[in-house]
């Protein structure tokens, strides 16, 4: 079935789960997209785990739009979000609405996501008033990583909990489909998925979440090395492909690669 924000969200009205995962590229665009995943997300992180930066905020809204256009041709029934990478929606409204619309025109997919509570509520009014279904995203927001200083649990203080549930609800009124919500404790998350009718996605903030998301890169563990809490590995991919290009290597060195059947 093709997935839109209606059916996206209907999914919470039923008290149904939501899966979402990341994809950058064509070919695993198109596995997550058979096996049934609602939402894939051309998620910025690609700029950690495609380009090798320490942080998101080095990736271009050019680079985001080559891998968006790579995933939405992968993709059937999947509803299609691409992240806004940083300073592409900071400036001002004119400036977050166009890049929407180029994001939007260029690529073919469906939906945008930024980060940011209340101070961004008008661009979020100005993208959506254009057409352009947007998605929120609070809690640990990487793009803002110098100034939180590290990737730590956010919302941890009464204050800032209270923060979090105001920009929620003004996201939802600016008009976001959907909310995603990483790296806070369970149980504002909880609050926050009860406070809202959009449905919210946690990534790190718990079971109660509406649906979850994971960057596809940790879920298969092709980086051993990168293992946050909330992140369940559910392959090693890493130890698997570095087996299979071991044995290509001594295959070829010892001469067993090609044989007869692989030649003509
Ligand atoms: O960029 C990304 O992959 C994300 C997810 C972690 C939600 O924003």
């Amino acid at each position: 079935m093709k997935q839109t924000v209606k059916t996206i969200c209907q999914l919470k009205k039923e008290q149904k789960k939501i899966t979402m995962l990341t994809s950058y590229d064509y070919t695993m665009a198109k596995i997550v997209d058979e096996v049934g995943i609602e939402i894939v997300l051309v998620g910025d992180s690609l700029s950690n785990v495609f380009q090798g930066n320490d942080t998101t905020v080095p990736v271009t809204i050019e680079e985001m739009i080559y891998h968006g256009k790579a995933v939405v041709k992968g993709i059937k029934n999947a509803l299609v979000v691409i992240d806004m990478p940083f300073g592409s929606y900071q400036i001002n409204e004119d400036r977050a609405v166009e890049n929407a619309i180029r994001i939007i025109k260029e690529t073919n997919a469906q939906a945008i996501k930024l980060e940011g509570g209340i101070e961004i509520e008008n661009s979020i009014k100005r993208i959506t008033d254009a057409g352009i279904p947007v998605m929120g995203h609070l809690g640990l927001t990487p793009q803002s990583i110098h100034q939180f200083g590290s990737f730590e649990l956010q919302a941890t203080t009464k204050t800032a909990q209270d923060k979090l549930l105001k920009d929620a609800i003004a996201l939802e009124k600016a008009g976001c489909f959907a909310l995603v919500l990483e790296k806070v404790p369970a149980k504002i998350g909880k609050k926050i998925t009860t406070a809202l009718t959009i449905p919210v996605i946690g990534i790190g903030a718990g079971n109660a979440c509406d649906g979850q998301v994971l960057v596809i890169n940790d879920l298969i563990g092709l980086d051993p090395t990168f293992k946050p809490k909330f992140v369940r590995q559910y392959l090693n991919a890493h130890s698997l492909i570095s087996a299979a290009v071991k044995k290509y290597l001594l295959d070829v060195k010892e001469h067993n690669f090609p044989n007869e059947k692989e030649s003509y």
